[in-house]
């Protein structure tokens, strides 16, 4: 029996899915009814969690770097759920170098995760979503981006590029999708500093404990906290399901206004 909740009767794939944001979305997805598909490199983390949340639930290993990776992910997932209603882009990769400091090879891997797999994923949910069957509210891509979105960093000048590239290649997306007459919305999340393994990372190239990171969060944003997955994952929620079937091209920052000042 299909469970009832603001996603029921939808199938949602999430990349980067067994990290911070990822796991606390695929978690909030399932528990509004969703069928969801379960993406990230280690097929161990994938199966892990996909036990853990138990139900209408696939694990899928895949680099979102390779294009055969996405291929083989769609048709297992279509095969599976028959349809997919929402392609969530979470995968992503941080690196907190001066540009000074930066090789071509760290630049080449940020580029890779972030930006060639956002592409990959939107390519294949295009490709898919287009066939969609006009009486069913529009399917939605979320593609993560970041505050780095918004404003230039210093000590992350590579990621802050690839974030940028996320909001403005999901706008494009949004307006060629909805020319085209696809039943298609696509929309960027901006997340601020949330504590995931992300900001281990964050904490291992800066050299400061996790305390002190939390006392600098204080004073950069408006709310002075970094955010919980949970918080990030609401938002991914609201632009999954049809409370936001009139945003398309658009950005939703969950930031504790740090993009406000
Ligand atoms: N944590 C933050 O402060 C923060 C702030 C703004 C934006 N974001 C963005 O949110 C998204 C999720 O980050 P997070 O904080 O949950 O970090 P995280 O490190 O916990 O999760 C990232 C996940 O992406 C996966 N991944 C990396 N390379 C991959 C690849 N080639 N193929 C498939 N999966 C791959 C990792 O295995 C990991 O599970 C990222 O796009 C990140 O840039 C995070």
């Amino acid at each position: 029996m299909t469970k009832s909740g603001r996603l029921s009767g939808r199938t949602a794939l999430i990349t980067g899915a067994t990290g911070g944001i990822g796991a606390a979305t695929a978690r909030l997805f399932a528990a509004e009814g969703a069928g969801v598909v379960i993406c990230d490199l280690s097929v161990a983390d994938c199966q892990d969690l996909a036990d853990d949340i138990g139900g209408s639930v696939l694990a899928a290993a895949m680099n979102v770097t390779s294009e055969q990776d996405w291929e083989e992910t769609f048709a297992r997932a279509i095969n599976l759920f028959g349809r997919i209603d929402v392609v969530m882009n979470c995968a992503g990769l941080f690196d907190g170098s001066t540009i000074e400091e930066t090789t071509l090879e760290t630049f080449d891997r940020l580029c890779d995760v972030n930006l060639k797999g956002v592409f990959l994923g939107c390519k294949f949910a295009i490709q898919h979503m287009k066939h969609r069957d006009a009486e069913l509210a529009a399917a939605s891509i979320i593609n993560v981006s970041s505050t780095a979105g918004f404003v230039g960093t210093p000590r992350s000048g590579i990621y802050t590029m690839t974030k940028g590239g996320v909001r403005l290649f999901s706008k494009s997306v949004a307006i060629e999708v909805a020319e085209l007459g696809y039943n298609i919305r696509c929309n960027s999340l901006h997340p601020g500093g949330t504590e995931t393994g992300m900001f281990d990372e964050t904490l291992r190239h800066r050299g400061i404990t996790p305390e002190a990171f939390r006392d600098m969060a204080k004073t950069r944003n408006p709310l002075g906290r970094l955010a919980q997955p949970i918080e990030i994952a609401h938002g991914a929620l609201f632009l999954a399901s049809d409370e936001s079937s009139f945003m398309t091209g658009s950005e939703l920052a969950l930031d504790g206004g740090y993009a406000a000042r």
